[in-house]
């Protein structure tokens, strides 16, 4: 069984995107998977501030905030889900934040170490998903992350749910 963590950047938290969120979740659990998610809207999560304290001593990071909580899930989990609606062509900002402090834990542990599975939920008003997928492609491929599945579009819970249901 797996070990999911989601990193929800839904600004509205009953939206889209978690509705999306949502779907992917029961699916996943009905497959016996172990879903814990993070609604970054709400938690501190300061901006990676280059000190490259994680490719020295930091445990990994200098910067002590909610982040904390994610590295310490990110340590046991198989697969990371990024979810966000679509803000001006690209990701919202607390998932890019977030991802920016990752550079920690890729820093301190090593690529290898790392690995993960990883998908993407998404949802927009218009189809204007280019930007965000292609950023998520270079972070993923970049990271050598195997990526499981995306889901673009709001109302595909249908979707979410068997990409839950599906992991491995
Ligand atoms: C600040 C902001 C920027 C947005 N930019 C785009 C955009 O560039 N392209 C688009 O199709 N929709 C855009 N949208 C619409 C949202 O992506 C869309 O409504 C999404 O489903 C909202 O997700 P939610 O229901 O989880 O909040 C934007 C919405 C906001 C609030």
């Amino acid at each position: 069984m797996s070990n999911i963590i989601i990193l929800n950047a839904a600004a509205r938290k009953n939206g889209n995107t978690t509705a999306l969120v949502k779907a992917f979740t029961e699916g996943a659990k009905e497959s016996g998977h172990t879903v814990k998610e993070f609604y970054l809207q709400t938690m501190t999560i300061r901006g990676c501030i280059a000190c490259m304290g994680c490719a020295r001593n930091a445990d990994p990071c200098t910067q002590k905030d909610e982040m904390s909580q994610i590295y310490n899930e990110f340590k046991t989990c198989d697969v990371v889900v990024f979810s966000s609606p679509v803000y001006f062509f690209g990701v919202a900002g607390p998932l890019k934040t977030c991802t920016d402090r990752l550079f920690a834990v890729f820093s301190k542990y090593g690529f290898e170490e790392c690995q993960r599975k990883c998908a993407l939920l998404m949802t927009s008003d218009d189809p204007q998903y280019e930007q965000a997928v292609d950023w998520y492609h270079r972070f993923t491929d970049n990271v050598g992350w195997d990526n499981i599945g995306e889901i673009l579009g709001s109302g595909r819970t249908k979707e979410a749910h068997d990409l839950g249901a599906s992991v491995e």
